[in-house]
């Protein structure tokens, strides 16, 4: 990426810049236009540059996993999460969602909490929690000699405003069929009982569980060259809970390119974005690969 020329304004008495004048320069992204540059196409760079080059109000859905703690290196570079907040946070349609999914690095038998710390932040700059969920994992969880094994991560779910899409994803309820249930419960500890007949499904819990690794994340085994791939299924629940087709899917952070693949395959536009070289190629092979013809394999929770 190459810088703008300076204008008149930089040769003036240096100011110190308004929030406003961050969150949306152009001389960080020269050579990036929207949406040209953007829709369906893996960008390779710094997403918080890269991000600036996206106009406010635009994204329908974000989902995204950072670096945890710096628990890996993603080749070394380095994780700045006030400013990729406030992009995501400006870039948002306003009745747009953001699910940020993340664990916590242990050290010393102490959790970071980074996760609760970030979910804050992201309260502080004016996103709503509109709700915390769990991504359990049903196997390869963390072993620990003295506590019970870690087998969660954290999906935040951020909204500006009322999302302008629910479709509530369902699940079988245990029990079906007739049966005999409470009517006209009053006061007077008499309880009436009818036939009645039992709902098939309901809505499902905000726990959501997947298999993980090969087969589980994803059937593509170039993806586990990249240390921390998410499940296309979660990818896949979240797109159809909270979009339409045609809507815009963003991932600043896309690592393997999951987000990117699984919103292609679902007919969604995407936007991926990684710092990583290495980790573009290979969403770009990933997304490349996916036809007409392909169909979720993995996207069942049983
Ligand atoms: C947890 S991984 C994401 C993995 C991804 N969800 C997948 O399924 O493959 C986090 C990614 O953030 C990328 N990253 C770190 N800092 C970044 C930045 N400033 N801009 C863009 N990407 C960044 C790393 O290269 C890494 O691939």
């Amino acid at each position: 990426m190459t810088r703008a020329k300076s204008s008149k304004k930089s040769k003036e008495k240096a100011q110190p810049p308004k929030i406003d004048e961050l969150a949306n320069p152009s001389q960080d992204v020269l050579n990036l236009t929207y949406p040209d540059s953007f829709i369906n196409k893996i960008v390779c760079g710094d997403c918080i540059k890269v991000m600036k080059a996206i106009p406010d109000n635009t994204i329908d859905l974000i989902v995204t996993s950072p670096p945890y703690d710096n628990l890996r290196t993603y080749n070394g570079f380095n994780f700045e999460f006030p400013k990729i907040a406030e992009q995501m946070y400006r870039i948002l349609k306003k009745t747009g969602v953001a699910v940020w999914v993340v664990g916590d690095r242990i050290t010393d038998g102490n959790k970071s909490l980074t996760s609760f710390r970030q979910a804050i932040q992201f309260q502080d700059i004016g996103f709503k929690i509109h709700d915390v969920m769990i991504y359990k994992k049903k196997n390869t969880p963390f072993m620990r000699s003295n506590a019970y094994t870690n087998c969660y991560e954290f999906m935040f779910v951020l909204t500006k405003n009322k999302p302008k899409v629910f479709h509530p994803l369902m699940e079988p309820t245990r029990r079906n069929g007739f049966e005999m249930l409470v009517h006209n419960k009053k006061a007077d500890g008499i309880n009436k009982k009818i036939m009645g007949k039992l709902n098939e499904e309901k809505v499902r819990t905000n726990i959501w569980e997947y298999a993980v690794g090969l087969g589980g994340t994803t059937n593509d085994k170039i993806a586990f060259q990249h240390p921390a791939v998410f499940p296309e299924s979660l990818v896949a629940d979240h797109i159809t809970s909270w979009t339409d087709e045609g809507d815009i899917v963003l991932d600043p952070m896309c690592g393997s390119g999951t987000t990117p693949k699984v919103s292609k395959m679902l007919n969604r536009k995407y936007i991926g974005i990684d710092i990583s070289e290495e980790y573009c190629a290979i969403a770009k092979e990933r997304v490349g690969a996916v036809t007409v013809q392909t169909h979720l394999g993995v996207h069942d929770q049983s």
